[in-house]
């Protein structure tokens, strides 16, 4: 396909302020992002929240592969990958629960909360050469906790979580607060690009013409687009009181106008973060193909809410996000528009235009300055030659 196999580095995809076609559509590219993102980066696979007690756990993605996000007998929270050691299915069919084990369910071969070989049926059919030991869930090279999100990398050499989250932290530090609960889930899939999703979360622009009941409910007002290093970056603005009924319908009706209550956030490359008054939404990000990409979606509240402000929340999920969403049904129509129209290609046209504002690393709240700062670790990232990576599986 397109530029890899006439050997272009996919890096040349991207310069600053213009993005190639070719990075939404080529399945080349694609195959290099899985290899050099999105198996080397730290992941987000969910949240301590999801996993109350021993035994909690969560089927994810990390790239193309399954895993299951637990806590086991201790506690401890870990990242398993979700293939059985004796033919390979996924053990846990996709969804979340509470479990003793982990039983897969073609030939009954049952692991522990840590991953341990525990039985297998017949035992005795087996040889002496037959080690259980070697025989556990593999699980995945680093785990770390921030504020409640749990990442994973498949690298030994990801740095420490703190800094790779950099400035963003501060960012993460106003959202999440220790007392969070999910207050409900959703998970769909959009025939699209997975950097669309990364995109629009940091697109202040698209929301007055896209979101018309945004757009009218007077939620936007001035703020600003953040480069925050690392290709995290997040849109913040002062959030107005929503008028009338679109803001109502919407759950946001908040009185709550304080200056630091709205802000979006993307922690590269998988990780959304809204929080817009009252609403806060945890998006991760799975890609499936090219122009195929999953998203799991969460409402999120605090355990002081009042009653009212927990219904509030938790309606937001479906009122707000997802295909039937107030704003998620236009964003994922749009993602899918993207995908078709980036189909269409001449020399003309095949750079798209990402130069809104001006250069540095804080903007207007409309200008373009967050996504080039994703798209500056997209190439950094891209243009690490194969022979350098530090993948332990
Ligand atoms: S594939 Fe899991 S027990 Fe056989
Ligand atoms: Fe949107």
């Amino acid at each position: 396909m397109e530029n890899l196999e006439t050997g272009i580095c996919p890096s040349t995809l991207v310069e600053d302020g213009r993005v190639h076609r070719s990075v939404y559509t080529s399945a080349a590219v694609f195959e290099a992002e899985l290899d050099r993102i999105w198996y080397r980066d730290w992941l987000l696979v969910g949240h301590v929240a999801e996993l109350p007690e021993p035994g909690s756990y969560v089927t994810r993605r990390m790239g193309r592969q399954p895993v299951i996000v637990c806590r086991d007998r201790d506690g401890r929270v870990r990242v398993l990958l979700n293939s059985c050691t004796h033919r390979g299915a996924t053990v846990l069919r996709p969804g979340y629960g509470r479990a003793r084990a982990f039983v897969c369910m073609y030939h009954g071969w049952t692991f522990g909360l840590d991953g341990r070989l525990a039985s297998v049926p017949m035992r005795d059919h087996y040889g002496p050469e037959f080690r259980e030991e070697a025989l556990g869930l593999k699980e995945v090279a680093r785990v770390a906790l921030y504020r409640g999100l749990i990442f994973a990398s498949f690298s030994d050499d990801a740095p420490p979580i703190e800094a790779h989250l950099g400035e963003a932290r501060r960012f993460v530090d106003m959202a999440l607060t220790d007392d969070i609960e999910v207050l409900g889930t959703m998970e769909y899939e959009y025939r699209g690009n997975w950097k669309f999703h990364m995109e629009n979360t940091i697109d202040g622009l698209h929301g007055i013409y896209l979101h018309r009941l945004f757009g009218n409910s007077g939620l936007l007002s001035s703020g600003n687009s953040l480069d925050l290093g690392n290709g995290h970056a997040g849109l913040m603005w002062r959030a107005e009181k929503a008028k009338g009924e679109s803001g109502r319908l919407m759950g946001l009706d908040t009185t709550d106008t304080s200056p630091d209550t709205s802000r979006t956030i993307v922690l590269f490359p998988n990780t959304g973060l809204v929080h817009i008054q009252d609403l806060i939404n945890l998006r991760i990000v799975m890609p499936i193909a090219a122009d195929r990409t999953r998203v799991f979606t969460a409402a999120l509240g605090r355990r002081s809410d009042t009653p009212e402000l927990r219904a509030r929340r938790a309606s937001q999920l479906s009122a707000v996000q997802g295909p039937a969403g107030a704003a998620g049904a236009d964003d994922i129509e749009v993602f899918e528009a993207l995908q078709e129209g980036c189909a269409a290609r001449a020399p003309e046209i095949d750079w798209l235009d990402f130069s809104r504002g001006e250069r540095g690393s804080s903007g207007d709240l409309t200008d373009e300055t967050g996504v080039r700062g994703c798209y500056r670790r997209w190439k950094a990232m891209m243009a690490v030659s194969q022979a350098d990576r530090g993948r332990s599986i």
